[in-house]
């Protein structure tokens, strides 16, 4: 029996890069899964997997979570099943290229997908277990940054809407305690994923590149926080250093900072549907 047996997980954005680690960190303590993202194919994959490596239930459900009211008939399904005790707000991405080069339909999407969902499904699980008992927590993890430190040149919605990400859960951190809901904000720095290729990313400084982990490491490390009860993780001693001095430096300095570290965006990276110039 592992500590988390009996217990029912949905994580967003399982198909690939964190989520999926993430999913497998809980499977390893014996939760069951709920799987979920637009790549089916994936998630089935990794459900299999999950149920021949630790014998736990794993179900997919397929979702666009930046489609309006995609979210809450995610829930809908999830919780038809039973009660979802564990929540991991994971799907996420963003464009790494100056504001005026990006589609607004784009951006909007990542909008939706990085902030409104996750408000959506927060909103959902914390009004489930409002009646719970302290002592059977619920544990809910969003997932922001280190980009939720400073602005971030070539990155300014992302980087706002990790901010948010950072700010809602920890405000709700507060608001919780006392309660059954454990709520904790994931902060991964540079993470091996394919999150850099959706971003047209990856020209990063040498600092950037020294201190990016695996998604497996930053998952298990996640739960880990989650678990204990823990605010706010950020991941890896460089990372945690950096938003230590962040915190202490002067935001024009900082911003400055963050360009340098991130290099310049790869304009040859990202297809063509992305820039203004593809939209009507
Ligand atoms: N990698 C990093 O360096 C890094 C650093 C800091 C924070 N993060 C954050 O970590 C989280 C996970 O990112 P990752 O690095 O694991 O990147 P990733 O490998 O690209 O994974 C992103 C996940 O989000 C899902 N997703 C994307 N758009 C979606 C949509 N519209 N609806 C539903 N699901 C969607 C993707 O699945 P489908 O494509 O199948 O839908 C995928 O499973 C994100 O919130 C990201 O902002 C990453």
């Amino acid at each position: 029996m592992g500590e988390l047996s009996g217990q029912r997980a949905l994580v967003t954005g399982a198909s690939g890069g964190i989520g999926a680690e993430i999913a497998r960190a809980l499977a390893r303590r014996g939760a069951s899964l709920l799987l979920s993202a637009r790549r089916g194919p994936e998630l089935e994959r990794l459900a299999a997997e999950l149920r021949d490596a630790h014998g736990v239930a794993a179900e997919v459900v397929v979702a666009d979570l930046s489609a309006p009211g995609a979210a809450l008939a995610l829930w809908e399904r999830a919780t038809a099943g039973g009660p979802v005790d564990i929540l991991i707000n994971n799907a996420g991405f963003g464009h790494f290229r100056p504001f005026g080069d990006i589609a607004l339909e784009r951006e909007t999407e990542m909008l939706r997908l990085n902030i409104l969902a996750l408000v959506e499904l927060s909103h959902a699980f914390v009004l489930a277990h409002r009646d719970r008992p302290t002592d059977r927590p619920a544990y809910l993890m969003n997932v922001a940054s280190m980009a939720a430190w400073q602005p971030v040149p070539n990155f300014a919605t992302y980087a706002a809407s990790k901010v948010f990400v950072r700010n809602f859960s920890e405000a709700l951190h507060y608001e919780q305690q006392g309660k059954a809901v454990r709520v904790h904000c994931l902060c991964p720095g540079g993470t091996h994923t394919e999150f850099h290729a959706t971003a047209g990313a990856g020209n990063y400084g040498k600092l950037a590149n020294a201190s990016m982990l695996s998604a497996a490491v930053v998952a298990e490390k996640g739960v880990r926080a989650m678990l204990r009860g823990k605010k706010t993780l950020v991941t890896g001693l460089l990372n945690k250093l950096s938003c230590f001095f962040t915190g202490l430096s002067p935001r024009a300095v900082t911003s400055r900072a963050s360009m340098f570290v991130m290099g310049k965006p790869r304009r040859d990276a990202l297809p063509a549907s992305n820039s203004p110039k593809s939209l009507p």
